[in-house]
């Protein structure tokens, strides 16, 4: 029977560093309520002149290199982003022309964080399906061009970057299940309310900040420990697999609570758990590919390994996915 796996997957995050020193900087905060309440140490913003696309492509690259393909190969670009280069047309179009790609269709998924758990289970169905071969996900962000730098309650958890994977026919790994759910009755929990149709960019909606991620950080807390459970049981019966038979558990890396407690309800070990919050904040769609590509450059994921992956975000969205390497 046909699989659909990742055949190979590429991260790039950008080179300025800011320390959480640097918020202290900026806004009423300290290093010591950063670390303690969120696990994050640094995170990286992207230069002025560097966009999600950029990024992208940096992230995509590599994905390429590693999967052992002709950038030729690929049939179908698909990136998870919040932060595209323009409101439209997509990052996909834009990454697709920066790759030399020319007609090859592509297009962006809207899921926030929860975009690469999307992007997978759309690739993963359309592999199956035989509509395509080799897919290139993207799922990038820049959220610092969407962050107050003023509000402390959420500039020092957000970071950019950019993490991809081909998916495509696969020997080997495979993408055993991806979970979604959504639950739209909770969008103004998280969002940026201005310059979308509701509320198109004015004098007013620039000079109120409302341009800026407006997040309601309590109740999305209390939310990401309620729905992720119930959506790695899901996970993991669709696969087939207990909790005991998985090998590494990637969190979205929104907060180091938040991934504590969820893996002492399973009972993962440490050595187990995928974390990288400490240094790149919450990258939202990126956060979940980064660390997958990270954990595998590392040689800490082998080929062949059971990997639980689980993404919370805007939408409310939250996903869980169960791959073989
Ligand atoms: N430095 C110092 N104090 C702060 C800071 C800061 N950076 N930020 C908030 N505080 C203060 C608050 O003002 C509050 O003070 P008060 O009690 O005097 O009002 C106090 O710290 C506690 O605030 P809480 O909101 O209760 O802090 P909490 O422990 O809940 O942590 C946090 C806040 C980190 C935002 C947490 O709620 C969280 O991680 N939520 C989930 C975020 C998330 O996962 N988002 C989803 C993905 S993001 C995306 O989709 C783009």
């Amino acid at each position: 029977m046909m699989k659909a796996g990742i055949l190979g997957a590429g991260y790039y995050v950008p080179e300025k560093i800011v320390t959480n020193a640097d918020m202290e900087k900026i806004v009423d905060t300290t290093d010591e309520w950063i670390r303690t309440r969120t696990g994050i140490v640094e995170r990286r913003f992207a230069a002025s002149d560097e966009f999600v696309s950029d990024m992208g492509v940096k992230a995509a690259e590599m994905a390429i290199k590693n999967a052992g393909i002709n950038r030729e190969e690929i049939d179908l670009i698909i990136t998870a982003t919040i932060t595209s280069d323009y409101s439209w047309p997509s990052a996909a179009v834009l990454i697709q022309d920066k790759l030399g790609l020319p007609g090859v269709p592509a297009f962006d998924i809207s899921a926030a964080c929860t975009g690469f758990i999307y992007s997978l289970a759309i690739s993963r169905d359309m592999i199956l399906a035989g509509s395509y071969k080799k897919i290139l996900v993207i799922a990038a962000e820049k959220l610092s061009s969407i962050t107050d730098m003023t509000d402390r309650n959420t500039c020092v958890l957000l970071g950019d970057g950019a993490g991809a994977a081909i998916v495509g026919e696969s020997t080997t790994g495979e993408i055993m299940s991806a979970i979604l759910h959504a639950d739209g009755s909770r969008a103004k929990m998280l969002y940026q309310p201005a310059g979308g149709s509701a509320m198109p960019a004015s004098v007013e909606s620039v000079s109120n900040g409302l341009h800026y991620l407006k997040m309601d950080g309590r109740e999305v807390y209390k939310q990401a420990i309620e729905k992720m459970p119930m959506v790695l049981d899901e996970a993991m019966k669709k696969a087939g697999v207990e909790s005991s038979d998985v090998d590494f558990v990637i969190f979205h890396q929104a907060n180091i609570r938040i991934i504590s407690s969820i893996a002492e309800k399973f009972g993962w070990p440490d050595d187990k758990n995928i974390i990288n919050i400490q240094k790149y904040g919450n990258t939202s769609a990126a956060s979940v590919a980064i660390a997958l590509d990270e954990a595998v450059g590392s040689g800490r994921i082998k080929r062949g390994d059971l990997v639980l992956m689980m993404v919370f975000g805007a939408g409310l969205t939250w996903g869980a996915a169960v791959i073989e390497w």
